[in-house]
């Protein structure tokens, strides 16, 4: 009973807050609704982790309108993914997105899954994806003993990973066909400090 007064009020308070943050907003730009109404032209696709602790746009400090965003468990780019693909290729093709910006984060929870035997239910098909990237960097991540260590590197490598298989879509290789320029990065969150480092770009040109 204490657990469901807590928790309706949490969800009461997310209400509360909604209404506070439209006030916000209003205040500091009375048109900011008015004009994001009128459509959207974000320069970004963000591929990101489902993780609650890596929102896309706070942690870049980009505003509504400015980042088309795709999540999933792990950050992964899975070329039968429908739900994947559809939002890149309405990003790309329509949207014209300039950057795509994949990005893992450290003590990633599909990550670690995938360095287990356990089971977790239906995510554990999902989290099969993630073991093929381990079985192709087997050699250097069986190398690092600390296993923290080891699964940061795996976070790395698994974003580099989907960064290669963007750059292998036909999405992206008819984009670049014609002219259009999305850059696609591979970045790595830290949530233990909130920083990101970069770990790839690619460019049409340089691909
Ligand atoms: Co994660």
């Amino acid at each position: 009973m204490l657990l469901h007064s807590i928790m309706s009020s949490y969800y009461n308070q997310l209400l509360d807050n909604n209404k506070k943050w439209v006030a916000e907003k209003l205040s500091e730009n009375s048109q900011y609704f008015s004009k994001l109404a009128k459509g959207q032209k974000p320069p970004v696709l963000w591929i990101g982790c489902a993780d609650s602790r890596v929102p896309a746009n706070e942690i870049i400090g980009a505003e509504a309108g400015e980042v088309f965003v795709h999540r999933n468990v792990a950050n992964m780019v899975i070329h039968t993914d429908m739900n994947m693909l559809s939002c890149l290729d309405y990003a790309v093709s329509i949207l014209e997105v300039k950057h795509v910006i994949v990005c893992g984060h450290y003590d990633c929870g599909g990550v670690l899954a995938a360095m287990s035997d356990q089971s977790f239910g239906l995510v554990d098909n999902w989290i099969d994806h993630i073991k093929d990237v381990y079985r192709f960097n087997k050699m250097e991540l069986d190398g690092i003993s600390d296993m923290e260590a080891r699964s940061r590197r795996f976070v790395e490598l698994n974003v580099m990973e989907q960064v290669d298989d963007l750059k292998k879509s036909a999405v992206i290789k008819s984009a670049w066909s014609k002219g259009k320029m999305p850059s696609l990065h591979g970045w790595v969150y830290d949530v233990a400090n909130g920083l990101v480092k970069e770990l790839i770009t690619i460019d049409k040109i340089n691909k």
